[in-house]
């Protein structure tokens, strides 16, 4: 049985991309997803999975490669789990986006619309995120090159990213594309330092050892915001770190440090401690500043969340008298960057610690028009609520990847506002919840909008008027 499963299709050709950046190809009628291939490629698959319609798998043998294929310009390609698309070149990258979200509208959603603007990339396509978390660990992933080449391992600590599907194993990372090339010094400069000074890094499996994570955060005006967090207590070894931290790197404006000794890694229900600093990082947003502290959720891609921004502004085409509604407000960004424009937003957020710092935000931005309430979407966002905020003349929704809930469509088709703007970062889930409201909605406009360089990920923006 198991060898029937994990059997290799030999030879086939991949014909198209499809939702999660999958390769997809055809053999004796059947539908073969397979991760990390490309159109034009032709590969011998190990299958992995089979189900009736189709079968998944990952390429066993590359035979010939595509002709659209370049050379990933990261060393870590192909060990870390990041940036898989880096042997597409951008351009191509942005094709496929375009093709993901409109197989998503045609095919999952099969929905009625008139045409998908060309997508909005990023004009940088490397060094554009604002945070960054890395994992410290006892086992550091040997290299398919070192194991041929049989060299004994002698440096088995590690500073960098989970393998993928390997949760244990640790890439030790000497160069990231994806952050300010500072972060690569800081990182660099952290594990030399705990090297050299013999502290014991994170066994994942057993749960102990005294460094665990570094996460560092920076802003478009400059600011450094670095956490490490410890597995241990050792009050000698965590100040030795952070002094060498604050006289090593005066840019870090913002220098923290946490005790973890839960089994998880998450941060948002722990003690994190500044060490120096103001305890946060500034951003801006055109004229608006965001206060982000070290359990806030913010846009990772800075460049990109103003354009995202802008798109939802065109498509709210707001003349000042509205009210609206933005679901899933995290940090109330995108309520804030409205609220200029309109006479009231009331934005709902399942995170207090994100609510309070939406409101500590627009108080600094002077705004006195937005209303932030903490609480489930599923449980908040109903007729009852609307009596009481007032009628909603534009709603706003920004779900995670999994989407709406149906009791979520279901209010909002009960409450029915004259126009909506669904923005999402998995157009797959997004054409389900639009075919759930087709009947009462009318697609108008869609603008599929890159964050992620070199990833398969799209955030995608749908303007619905009612019918
Ligand atoms: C994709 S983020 C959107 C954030 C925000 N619109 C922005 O641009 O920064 C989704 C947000 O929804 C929140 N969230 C997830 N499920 C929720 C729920 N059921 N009810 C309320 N908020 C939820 C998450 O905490 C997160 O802040």
């Amino acid at each position: 049985m198991g060898r029937r499963k994990n059997r290799i299709i030999e030879s086939v050709e991949v014909v198209d991309i499809v939702t999660k950046g999958k390769g997809l190809a055809r053999k004796d009628g059947k539908v073969i997803f397979i991760e990390n291939a490309i159109p034009g490629d032709v590969v011998d698959v190990r299958i992995q999975k089979k189900k009736k319609d189709y079968s998944m798998g990952y390429v066993y043998k590359m035979i010939k490669p595509s002709p659209q294929r370049i050379k990933p310009f990261c060393e870590h390609f192909g060990n870390c789990g990041g940036c898989k698309w880096q042997y597409l070149s951008y351009e191509q990258q942005l094709k496929y986006k375009e093709k993901i979200v409109h197989e998503a509208f045609t095919r999952v959603g099969k929905l009625s619309f008139e045409e998908i603007l060309p997508i909005l990339g990023s004009e940088k396509s490397q060094y554009y995120r604002n945070k960054m978390e890395y994992t410290f660990s006892n086992s550091r992933w040997i290299l398919p090159e070192e194991a041929e080449a049989g060299i004994e391992i002698v440096e088995r600590n590690a500073l960098g990213f989970h393998v993928p599907k390997l949760f244990s194993k640790i890439v030790d990372i000497h160069e990231c594309f994806l952050q300010d090339d500072f972060a690569n010094t800081i990182r660099n400069a952290v594990r030399t330092f705990a090297l050299e000074n013999d502290y014991s890094f994170y066994d994942i499996l057993n749960h102990q050892g005294l460094l665990r994570n570094l996460l560092i955060r920076n802003s478009l005006i400059g600011e450094w915001m670095v956490i490490v967090s410890f597995g241990e207590k050792d009050e000698s070894k965590t100040e030795q770190l952070m002094e060498y931290l604050d006289k090593t790197f005066p840019q870090i404006t913002s220098l923290h440090y946490v005790v973890n000794l839960k089994k998880n890694d998450t941060l948002f229900d722990q003690n994190i401690i500044c060490w120096k600093g103001k305890g946060y990082i500034d951003e801006y947003l055109e004229e608006l500043k965001f206060k982000i502290s070290p359990k806030s959720f913010f846009q990772t891609n800075p460049y990109q969340a103003v354009k995202l921004y802008d798109v939802v502004r065109r498509f709210a085409n707001l003349q000042g008298d509205e009210t609206v509604y933005d679901l899933y407000t995290g940090t109330g960004s995108i309520a804030q960057f409205l609220a200029r424009y309109c006479k009231k937003v009331v934005g709902v957020e399942e995170v207090a610690d994100a609510i309070k710092d939406a409101r500590y935000n627009a108080k600094e931005n002077k705004l006195d028009n937005c209303h932030f309430v903490v609480g489930d979407v599923k449980n908040e966002f109903n007729p009852q609520f609307v009596q009481k905020h007032g009628a909603v003349d534009l709603l706003i929704t920004d779900p995670p990847r999994a989407g709406l809930h149906e009791t979520v469509v279901q209010n909002i088709l009960t409450i029915a506002p004259p126009r909506i703007v669904y923005v999402s970062c998995n157009p797959a889930t997004q054409a389900r919840d639009l075919k759930l409201m087709e009947e009462q909605y009318r697609i108008v406009n869609i603008q599929p909008v890159d964050m992620f360089p070199h990833t398969y990920h799209i955030e995608n923006v749908v303007l619905l008027e009612k019918r």
